[in-house]
């Protein structure tokens, strides 16, 4: 596996490789590497010919008071577990190089960023959808993957990639959960042994939304408030939203009478976890 650092680096390195007609798949990432990143670097070996994993902490999607300096970062570790999955690049720029001195044009990601988690953490999706887009200019990639842990952030990417004719094609990946079903994180490891515990607040509170649609339930109202009390029995855990949303235009629904995603985020304790799952309800 070949580490780059500048953007001229990185197009040498790749240029090789599109002379000889390789696909090219891009994994952005912010490091701290878990098995729900390495699905994705998976997918992608397996996709393209060529795979270019990208490591870099995006000041821009940090909000003032957010864990940007705290954010974890291990770069041998995640070197290590890189170079065993076959990855062909890796490209690890400073701020410096990603954005210069002078950056000033960003992208507006539009109506999609404007709910749920665009509405905590304003700004947020204006700083991944130009890192986002940045990368992608740098690598020029055929395919870039995704994880569905970000359900809103991978709508957001797919309308950009479309509506900027960026020519990527952008594949979703499943969750990837530990054991117990939490959704793997690298915010998780801020969280205590009882935080962590009670971490598992989010992946329950979707459990009982689908049990309650296979159950016959079809009010998102009444699921909603079965999620929010499932939240409610962790008490170190406090519920921001959750919604029952359709999964294209992420507008909340009434009536569960399709597929939907739910999604929720909440604090357990000062970490802000977010989850979601697909719901569909049952053929008659
Ligand atoms: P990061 O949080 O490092 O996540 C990188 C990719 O891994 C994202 O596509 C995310 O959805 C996916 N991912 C994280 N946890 C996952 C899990 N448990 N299962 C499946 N996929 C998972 O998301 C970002 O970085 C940044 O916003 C980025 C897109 C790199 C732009 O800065």
């Amino acid at each position: 596996m070949e580490r780059v650092t500048s953007k001229e680096e990185c197009r040498q390195a790749l240029s090789q490789a599109r002379r000889e007609h390789k696909t090219i798949a891009l994994v952005p990432t912010m490091g701290a590497l878990h098995e729900g990143h390495l699905s994705l670097v998976r997918a992608a070996c397996k996709r393209a010919d060529y795979t270019v994993v990208s490591i870099f902490v995006n000041p821009t999607q940090f909000g003032e008071g957010e864990d940007f300096g705290a954010y974890p970062r291990d770069i041998v570790h995640d070197l290590e577990l890189l170079a065993a999955e076959g990855v062909d690049l890796l490209f690890t720029p400073t701020t410096d190089v990603m954005y210069g001195r002078d950056s000033q044009v960003t992208v507006d990601p539009g109506p999609l960023a404007m709910r749920w988690e665009g509405e905590v953490r304003p700004g947020h999706f204006n700083g991944v959808a130009t890192v986002v887009a940045k990368l992608m200019n740098i690598v020029r990639p055929d395919v870039a993957f995704f994880g569905e842990k970000d359900f809103q952030q991978l709508r957001i990417v797919e309308q950009m990639s479309r509506d900027l004719d960026l020519c990527v094609n952008i594949v979703p990946c499943p969750i990837i959960r530990e054991r117990d079903g939490v959704a793997m994180s690298s915010r998780n490891a801020y969280l205590s042994p009882e935080e962590r515990f009670q971490a598992l607040a989010l992946c329950e509170a979707l459990e009982v939304a689908a049990a309650a649609l296979a159950w016959g339930e079809r009010s998102a109202d009444a699921i909603v408030a079965l999620m929010a009390a499932e939240v409610a029995k962790r008490p170190l855990a406090e519920l921001d939203y959750a919604a029952l949303v359709d999964s294209v235009t992420l507008e909340p629904v009434q009536t569960v009478d399709m597929p939907v995603r739910a999604i929720l985020a909440a604090r357990v304790g000062t970490t802000r976890l977010i989850d979601n799952a697909a719901l569909v309800p049952p053929v008659k």
